[in-house]
C-alpha cells in the first residue's frame, strides 16, 4: 500500500469497533493518535487508522467504510461539505454550519455533527481562564476572513465575547463576513496600524483599545509569514493576550513572534484534541470522563518523535 495513501478495511479488525479519519491529504493526521489515547484511558475496544480518499470518491470510500462494518468516520479537508450533504441525519450544530467532521451509523441511519466549533469554543474557555479574561469583557481580534475564520465567529459569538473585529488582506471579504454576523466588526489591516500608532508612544496604548485574543485564521502558518508585523503584534497585544494560530504540529511565524514578545502564543492543537473528545463520546459513551491534558501531552509527544 503507499503509504501517502493509507486505507482501512474494518474487516481487517476483528473483536474491534473500527473508526477512521478521511482526507486528502491524511497520512499527518494527528486524529488517530488521539482517538487510540481515549481508547486506552478508557479502556474501549476500538481501532482507529487513517483513510485517504481521491478528491472525486469521498462518497464512494466513505460508504465502502460503513459497509464494511465501520463505526464511525472523521472528515477532514477537503471533505467536510460533501459530509455535511451525504448524511440523512444532522446534528443542529452541523446544519449551522453546512459541514460536519463527523460521521456514524445510528439506528440504521448516516447521522452527521461538527464539533469543530465546540472544540474551539471548549479550547478558548480553557485559555481565558488560564490568562483570567472573562469572556464577556474579552476583545477579540480575527486576522483572515477564509473558511477557517468564518467557521470561528459563530462559536466566538456563542462564548458572549465582549468584541470581535476581522482584519484582512483582501478588506472587501472581511466586510462580507461583518455583513453576514451582524455585531462582527471589519477594520482595514492598515486602519489596525493606523490605531496602533494613534498613541504618541503606541507602545503604551491603553490597555481597553489592546486585544485579549489575536486569532491568525489567516493560510500564513501553511508557509514562513506572519499576517501581522511583529511590531503590529507588540502594539495590539497587552500581558495576558493570547495568541492562538489555528495551525496545528508546528511553531508558525506568527507564534514564534508572539513568544520573542513573551505574550502567550498556541496552536490549534487544543481545538483538535477538544473536537476529537466530543466526536469519541457521542460515538462510545457520553458519559466517559476524557482526560485532555494527557491527550494533548501524547500527541505533542509524537511530533517530537515523528
Ligand atoms: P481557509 O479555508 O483555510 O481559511 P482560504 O479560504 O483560502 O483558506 O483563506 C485563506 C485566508 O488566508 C484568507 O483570509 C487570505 O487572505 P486573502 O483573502 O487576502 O487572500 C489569507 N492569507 C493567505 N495568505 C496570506 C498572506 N501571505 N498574508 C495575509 N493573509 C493571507
Amino acid at each position: 500500500m503507499d503509504d501517502l495513501k493509507p486505507q482501512l478495511n474494518p474487516n481487517d479488525h476483528p473483536g474491534k469497533d473500527v473508526y477512521g479519519v478521511i482526507g486528502n491529504p491524511i497520512v499527518h493526521s494527528k486524529s488517530p493518535v488521539i482517538h487510540q489515547f481515549f481508547a486506552e484511558q478508557t479502556k474501549q475496544p476500538i481501532h482507529y487508522g487513517r483513510i485517504y480518499a481521491e478528491l472525486k470518491e469521498f462518497k464512494v470510500k466513505a460508504q465502502e467504510f460503513f459497509a464494511q462494518g465501520g463505526k464511525g468516520l472523521n472528515i477532514t479537508v477537503p471533505f467536510k461539505l460533501e459530509a455535511y450533504e451525504m448524511a440523512h441525519k444532522k446534528t443542529a450544530r452541523a446544519e449551522i454550519a453546512k459541514a460536519a467532521n463527523v460521521l456514524w451509523i445510528k439506528d440504521g441511519e448516516l447521522w452527521c455533527d461538527n464539533t469543530d466549533g465546540v472544540g474551539f469554543v471548549r479550547d478558548l474557555e480553557r485559555l481565558l481562564k488560564q490568562q483570567n479574561i472573562k469572556p464577556q469583557e474579552a476583545r477579540v481580534l480575527i486576522l483572515g476572513a477564509g473558511g477557517a475564520a468564518q467557521g470561528v465567529i459563530d462559536p466566538l459569538m456563542s462564548l458572549g465575547i465582549h468584541s470581535i473585529s476581522i482584519a484582512n488582506r483582501t478588506f472587501s471579504k472581511a466586510q462580507d463576513l461583518a455583513k453576514q454576523f451582524p455585531g462582527l466588526h471589519a477594520i482595514a489591516l492598515d486602519e489596525l496600524s493606523g490605531a496602533a500608532n494613534k498613541s504618541e508612544n503606541s507602545n503604551k496604548l491603553e490597555n481597553a483599545e489592546k486585544f485579549d485574543l489575536i486569532l491568525n485564521a489567516t493560510a500564513t502558518g501553511l508557509g514562513d509569514s506572519s499576517p501581522i508585523a511583529k511590531e503590529l503584534l507588540q502594539k495590539l497585544a497587552h500581558s495576558k493576550t493570547i495568541a492562538y494560530d489555528m495551525v496545528y504540529g508546528k511553531d508558525t511565524q506568527f507564534m514564534k513572534d508572539a513568544s520573542s514578545l513573551d505574550i502567550l502564543a498556541v496552536d490549534g492543537l487544543g481545538m483538535l484534541v477538544q473536537q476529537a473528545a466530543d466526536a469519541f463520546i457521542t460515538w462510545r459513551n457520553p458519559n466517559l470522563a476524557l482526560d485532555i491534558d494527557g491527550a494533548l501531552q501524547a500527541t505533542r509527544a509524537s511530533y517530537l518523535s515523528a
